[in-house]
C-alpha cells in the first residue's frame, strides 16, 4: 500500500496549488491529479451534484490504486468530504476557509473571506464559522466568475481587474486586516490581490496546512512512501491539456499530463 499513488482532485487547475504544497513536502510520493475542468465551476451547482461529481472522481482515483485522497477543493470539501469519509474506505484530506486562524490574527476583528457560493452557503462553513469566529466580523464575498476566468488562462487580464476591484472594495472599505481564499483556483491572484490589498490586510491562504495534515495521517496510517526517488506524478483533464500545462513548471511539465473522458 506503501507504494501506491495519493490521489488528488479538484474541479478544474485550482488544486494544483495544493498539489505544489505535497510535492515539495513529499517528493517521493506518487502521485495522480485530477482536474474535472469540464464540470467547472462546481460553485455553482447545488450540494448533491457537487457530491456526484465528486463520487465519480474518488471512483476513478480508487480504480487507480489511490491510497489517499486529497480534495483539493474547498467547495467539494464543504459540500461532499462527510458524504465521502462515511462511504469509502480511504483516508480523505480536505480544504476549507482558514477561518480559525484569520479570526485568531485579526487586530481589527473583519475578516474577508473570498469563496464560490457553493462554499459559504455550506453547513460546514457555517459551523466553522460559528465555532472558530464568534466574536468577529466576518464579511464574505462570492467570487463569481473568477474560477471560469482562471480556467481560461485569464489571470492577469482587466476582466480578472475589474471583477476582484468590486469584490475587494466592499471588504477593504469595512476595514478588514485578513484576507481568507476560500478556493484553490484563487492562491493564482495573489500577485493581482497583492497590488489591490491595502499592504495592512494579510492574505491567508492554507494549501501549506493541507500538506502537513496529509503527511501527518499517512505518518499515523504507516501510509507514507519508503522510496527515496522521486515519485511519479501523473496529472489528467477532461479538457485541454493545454490549460492544465499553463499551472505547472517546467520540472512538472516533464511528467505525465493526459487527456481523459472521466
Ligand atoms: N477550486 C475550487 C474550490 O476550491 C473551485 C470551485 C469551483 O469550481 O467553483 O472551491
Amino acid at each position: 500500500m506503501n507504494q501506491h499513488p495519493i490521489g488528488i482532485f479538484d474541479s478544474g487547475v485550482g488544486g494544483t496549488s495544493i498539489w505544489r504544497e505535497l510535492h515539495k513536502l513529499l517528493p517521493s510520493e506518487d502521485t495522480i491529479y485530477l482536474a474535472d475542468s469540464k464540470n467547472a465551476p462546481y460553485g455553482e451547482k447545488s450540494g448533491s451534484e457537487i457530491i456526484n461529481l465528486s463520487k465519480k472522481n474518488v471512483d476513478w482515483l480508487l480504480e487507480r490504486d489511490c491510497k489517499m485522497i486529497i480534495v483539493a477543493c474547498n467547495t467539494a470539501t464543504t459540500n461532499a468530504i462527510a458524504y465521502l469519509r462515511s462511504h469509502y474506505p480511504v483516508p480523505f484530506i480536505g480544504i476549507e476557509p482558514a477561518i480559525k486562524p484569520a479570526a485568531l490574527h485579526s487586530a481589527t476583528g473583519k475578516v474577508g473571506v473570498l469563496a464560490t457560493s457553493g462554499t459559504l452557503a455550506s453547513q460546514l462553513f457555517l459551523t466553522t464559522s460559528k465555532t472558530h469566529a464568534e466574536d468577529i466580523l466576518i464579511l464574505e464575498q462570492v467570487g463569481e466568475g473568477l474560477v471560469r476566468l482562471i480556467e481560461q488562462g485569464k489571470i492577469d487580464s482587466s476582466e480578472m481587474r475589474l471583477l476582484l476591484q468590486k469584490y475587494l472594495e466592499p471588504m477593504i472599505n469595512a476595514g478588514i486586516d485578513q484576507l481568507v481564499l476560500g478556493c484553490t483556483h484563487y492562491p493564482y491572484l495573489i500577485p493581482l490581490l497583492k497590488e489591490l490589498l491595502p499592504h495592512e490586510v494579510k492574505i491567508v491562504d492554507c494549501g501549506e496546512a493541507v500538506a502537513r495534515q496529509a503527511f501527518n495521517v499517512m505518518d499515523e496510517q504507516g501510509l507514507l512512501s519508503d522510496s527515496s526517488q522521486q515519485g511519479k506524478y501523473c496529472f489528467y483533464t477532461n479538457t485541454d491539456t493545454a490549460v492544465l500545462q499553463q499551472f505547472l513548471s517546467d520540472g512538472d511539465r516533464a511528467h505525465q499530463i493526459e487527456y481523459r473522458d472521466f
